[in-house]
């Protein structure tokens, strides 16, 4: 038994034995449209349940699409630190980084924003929500 515990151990070392599901690893999208499709559809599974379908909000949260959404963020980078660090709520940051970055070039396209690239950590702080 003993051997097993060890090798237990050692791989829990690894992983922090933190429980938490492995995050996503999706690859950069080549494409503005790859990137949206690939936000619309982790929206759809991660987001939506409070967001709403078309992310207009309701009850259980705010709208992340529509003429007043995600108006306290001037800049894409701002609301991918936010949805990073706060969402979903029950598991903040269990997403990949990818992961986040497509979502948010999903809402600030449904807000109007045209992209000529896709979205990421070099260009975020300069792409703005339009608000
Ligand atoms: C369990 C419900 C729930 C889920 C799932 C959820 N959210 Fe939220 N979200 C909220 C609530 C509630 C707030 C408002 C928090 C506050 O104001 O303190 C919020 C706020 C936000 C905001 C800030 C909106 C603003 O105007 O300030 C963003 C951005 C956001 N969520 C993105 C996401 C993303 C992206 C996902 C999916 C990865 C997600 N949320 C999943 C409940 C949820």
């Amino acid at each position: 038994m003993l051997p097993r515990l060890a090798t237990t151990l050692a791989v829990c070392a690894l992983v922090a034995c933190s429980g938490a599901t492995p995050k996503s690893t999706a690859p950069p999208p080549t494409s503005v449209d790859a990137q949206l499709a690939a936000g619309a559809q982790t929206f759809a599974d991660k987001c939506a349940v409070c967001h709403g379908a078309a992310g207009e909000g309701g009850k259980k949260a705010p709208a992340l699409i529509g003429p007043k959404a995600l108006s306290d963020y001037k800049a894409a980078k701002d609301v991918f630190a936010y949805a990073k660090d706060n969402m979903p709520p029950d598991h903040p940051g269990s997403l990949g980084d990818q992961d986040y970055w497509n979502i948010v070039a999903f809402l600030l396209n449904k807000n109007g924003t045209t992209l000529s690239t896709p979205l990421n950590a070099a260009n975020g702080g300069s792409v703005g929500t339009g608000r």
